[in-house]
């Protein structure tokens, strides 16, 4: 989604703001801008491009500039064009106002009527152009930059971070934030501050961050060029505030590629560490215990007699596999939402319910309302699993889980995926521990499977060559099919979801025992079917439903486990994994199918990265 650098600095600030627009390229974008105000000039310098970043860079040249906005943006309003590129520009009285803009201004449409009334020429399709000119026409009547930000934002629906820019104020920068995330990161000078949407804009300069407060206003100002600069925040009702110093513990070296192609790649084989990472303090403390999810968790699980769990995209189907843990293991019956639809039903809230939120950013706009949603139907014990410990979410949320993936860049959610994973099962576990359903035996069965857990995933994770070999058979198709059956079926729609959304092929996944119903029908020579076949209760299911594919043409590509007796033919491909990992199985399960997709999307030429279309954090609905 929408990227935000922006700085105010002794030296020109020009290069942290193409660096940074770089270091936010992962989340989605597809035209980036800039806009400068150089030392003694009386006008913004603005430069604008559709596409990538490295484009707007051979446009910028060095200068003076103290003070400068920069945006990434990924279209919502308007189409992809130079004009609708941020930042915005509004200029007449001489008073030039330039600001950029993350979120959505759902009142724009009456707002740029009563601008247009008031003489206002819009060049752009945005909903940012509105308030760039309400800023310009709210500054004519105050003397004070901040105070007119403050103005602009009462008349503001919807959701929102903003960097603006004025002409008559050279030596100010302000921001604001409601709904979208918006970070100061304090340089070592005094007189070098920063601002960005995302902490890893910020971590070449500071690890030193202020993350602002939802309705937050801030004002960095210095009095003369190079002069250290002041810091004036305020709350969304006007009073001076204070917000805390966080040392973030993002290092440059963490969002750097290392000698991997994409990403996407380091993500994958990264997933052992992460996994060690989310697990250490469980395995190494060697029991559970509900404070893990934090302080006031003992009472709430105690108390627990429902879970509603919210996500969207590879999150929820994070969720759909906790359904079989939390149910099989705690006997808690849990319910599984997508949050975009959650937040728009009339559900019946179930008195009792942990409600639990998964997200890798912490930032996903549906995600958020969906938990506000279930916190105004009076459903007030939230716990959130999620990999930003600075994130919406987890202030959001009275109970929280950090799963310790590191930073993902990449589109495609992998890590993240098996560490939400890991941290369901060990809340799973935690659950049933508390209503007397798990023995000391059992607990530490569990605890012994988990640690060996990375090395179990490395030695998947070894057989890239042989899933990379299957790719070259899917290059040329237009669909596939992914079936699994129990706990492996959202596995299935995990791996269905990873192809379509890097390798553009479409695909469908089923429940196995559904193809009969329906989907067999497009089952022929031209169909690949990918099967998830662990060795558990439900193969022998599974191999008949394979064979109804088999008996029609299908062609089969089945990951196994050892011992489920699948013997290679025309017509039939083979990889086996390990032993059965038991419960743990769809944490392995899912690497081959993550595999195949990256495989897939590379021989077929795509930006495997940052797929089109697609954001790394929807933070819009
Ligand atoms: C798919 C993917 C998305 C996200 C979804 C939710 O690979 O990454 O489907 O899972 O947008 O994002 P988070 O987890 O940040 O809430």
């Amino acid at each position: 989604m929408c990227g935000i650098v922006a700085a105010l600095a002794a030296s020109d600030v020009t290069p942290f703001l193409i660096d940074g627009l770089r270091r936010l390229e992962y989340r989605g974008y597809d035209s980036a801008g800039l806009a400068v105000l150089e030392e003694g000039s009386a006008h913004i310098r603005r430069h604008r491009a559709v596409g990538r970043v490295a484009e707007l860079a051979k446009q910028v040249g060095q200068g003076e500039a103290g003070l400068g906005i920069a945006h990434t943006r990924w279209a919502t309003h308007g189409a992809v064009t130079e004009d609708n590129a941020h930042p915005h520009l509004s200029v007449g009285q001489g008073l030039e106002i330039c600001l950029v803009h993350n979120g959505i201004i759902e009142n724009h449409a009456s707002l740029r009527h009563e601008l247009k009334q008031a003489g206002y020429v819009f060049a752009s399709q945005t909903d940012t152009e509105v308030v760039a000119h309400l800023l310009h026409q709210t500054r004519l009547k105050t003397t004070d930059l901040l105070q007119a930000l403050m103005m602009v934002q009462r008349q503001l629906q919807g959701a929102y971070a903003i960097a603006a820019i004025s002409s008559k104020d050279p030596g100010t920068l302000v921001a604001t934030r409601l709904g979208a995330p918006l970070i100061l990161g304090l340089g070592h000078q005094t007189t070098d501050v920063f601002l960005a949407s995302d902490a890893s804009a910020l971590v070449s300069q500071t690890q030193d961050l202020v993350y602002l407060e939802d309705g937050d206003l801030v004002a960095l100002s210095r009095e003369a060029s190079g002069g250290v600069v002041q810091r004036r925040l305020l709350d969304r009702s006007g009073q001076t505030v204070e917000r805390p110093i966080q040392q973030t513990s993002l290092s440059a070296d963490d969002v750097a590629l290392g000698p991997y192609g994409h990403y996407m790649q380091k993500e994958m084989f990264e997933q052992p560490g992460a996994l060690a990472n989310t697990l250490e303090m469980v395995v190494g403390a060697n029991s559970l215990s509900a404070s893990l999810f934090g302080q006031s968790a003992a009472s709430v699980f105690a108390q627990t007699e429902h879970v509603l769990i919210l996500a969207c995209g590879t999150s929820f189907h994070a969720g759909l596999v906790a359904r079989y843990w939390l149910e099989s293991l705690a006997h808690l019956p849990c319910t599984v939402e997508i949050a975009s639809e959650y937040r728009y039903r009339q559900s019946v809230p179930l008195p009792k319910t942990l409600v639990i939120t998964i997200s890798q950013s912490g930032e996903t706009a549906d995600t958020l309302a969906a938990l506000e949603h279930a916190k105004s139907q009076g459903l007030s014990q939230t716990l959130a699993i999620c990999n930003v410990p600075e994130s919406s979410l987890i202030r959001a949320s009275s109970l929280r889980f950090l799963t310790r993936a590191g930073p993902e860049i990449g589109v495609a959610s992998t890590k993240a995926f098996t560490t939400q994973l890991a941290a369901l099962f060990l809340l799973s576990l935690t659950l049933a521990k508390g209503r007397q359903r798990l023995s000391a035996a059992e607990e530490q069965s569990h605890l012994t499977a988990l640690r060996h857990l990375p090395a179990a995933l490395k030695t998947v994770l070894a057989a890239e060559s042989a899933f990379a070999g299957w790719a070259g058979r899917f290059v040329q198709k237009s669909h596939a099919l992914f079936l699994g059956r129990g706990i492996h079926y959202p596995i299935a729609l995990e791996g269905a979801l990873k192809l379509k959304e890097i390798s553009y092929i479409h695909a469908e996944a089923y429940a196995a025992g559904e193809l009969k119903h329906g989907p067999l029908a497009l089952v022929d020579a031209e169909m690949p079917v990918v099967a998830v076949a662990p060795n558990d209760q439900l193969l022998e299911k599974l191999r008949s439903n394979l064979e109804e594919v088999r008996a029609r043409g299908g062609e089969l590509y089945v990951i196994a486990d050892q011992g489920t007796r699948f013997e290679p033919a025309e017509g039939l491909h083979v990889i086996e994994l390990g032993d059965h990992a038991g419960l743990l199985s769809p944490i392995l399960h899912v690497v081959p199918l993550q595999l195949l997709a990256y495989h897939v999307a590379l021989a077929r030429n795509h930006d495997v990265d940052k797929p089109r279309n697609l954001a790394k954090s929807v933070t819009v609905e």
